[in-house]
């Protein structure tokens, strides 16, 4: 036994573990489909398709998600390129899975649409024959320095109001570098920090299309309870480590942007905005 044991402190984390163990259990038990099922703090992990678990689960508040676009990003961007020395082709990728060769079909949007009164989509501009007409829409600025790619993204939204909201956030600093590149297709924690602002603070969220766990790493952050579905145990794994590490830090209640409102740029017209 070291010096700093601390007898009290083990016997309330064993406990935890052992409520979050037979939650699991018992979430699994109610949704067969799942292959598997983690608990981690105020989150519910589950492995398998969204479109069989879904009916399972009950009625959230919000549904923040990125879908698959039907672009073939699934093996990252670009395709390698080749060798300078020998011209052989090099691997284009060290990503898994071909989970990006079709976009989901519209009964996934419209169980995605039934579950929850708010909605923010990712990658909207894709889904706009799935998705009903909206004026708010939520523009990532990714400040991009390289010619040939997007601007940004943008994400479909129908929270109330009218006002398109910008937010600015670069991938080219060293931070931001470090904080993606386990998922072809991640995006920024901030980024996702910025949509929960959206919210109300105590807001529970789905996202049926985890991937590596971003939204579920934002709302562990801001102390949202979260709903998590990803097809790839790959990236399932990799989810359940960054949520696990979110608590870990226990930063909570933090570093959330205060008001996506005040720190963002509008450039459409805003006709009176309720509160969601
Ligand atoms: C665009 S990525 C999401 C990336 C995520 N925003 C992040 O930051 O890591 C979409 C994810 O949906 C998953 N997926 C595709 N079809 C699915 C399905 N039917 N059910 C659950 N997950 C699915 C893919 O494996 C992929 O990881």
């Amino acid at each position: 036994m070291t010096d700093d044991y601390d007898a009290q402190k083990d016997g309330f984390e064993s406990y935890n573990v052992w409520i979050a163990a037979n939650r699991a259990r018992l979430l699994r038990e109610r949704c067969a489909a799942a292959r598997r099922v983690e608990v981690i703090g105020q989150c519910e992990l589950y492995l398998g398709d969204c479109m069989e678990i879904m009916p399972h689960l009950g009625k959230v508040d919000a549904v923040v998600t990125d879908p698959p676009y039907g672009i073939r990003r699934d093996q990252g961007m670009g395709d390698g390129g080749h060798c300078g020395k020998t011209g052989k082709k090099r691997k284009a990728s060290r990503y898994t899975g071909s989970w990006d060769r079709e976009k989901p079909a519209g009964e996934v949007f419209d169980a995605i649409v039934d579950c929850g009164k708010h909605i923010i989509v990712w990658g909207g501009q894709f889904f706009t024959d799935r998705l009903p007409p909206s004026g708010k829409w939520l523009w990532w600025d990714k400040q991009q320095t390289m010619p040939s790619y997007g601007d940004g993204e943008l994400a479909w939204t129908n929270l109330p109001g009218e006002a398109c909201r910008k937010f600015t956030y670069s991938l080219n600093g060293m931070i931001a570098r470090s904080e993606t590149g386990l998922h072809p297709t991640q995006k920024p924690v901030p980024l996702m920090m910025w949509c929960l602002s959206f919210l109300h603070h105590n807001s529970s969220v789905l996202d049926p299309f985890m991937g590596s766990g971003t939204t579920g790493v934002a709302c562990a952050k801001t102390g949202r309870p979260f709903v998590g579905i990803e097809i790839d145990e790959t990236y399932f794994d990799i989810a359940c480590r960054r949520i696990e590490d979110a608590y870990r830090q226990g930063d909570m209640f933090v570093s959330a942007p205060k008001c996506a409102e005040q720190e963002t740029e509008q450039f459409g017209l805003n006709l009176g905005e309720v509160a969601p």
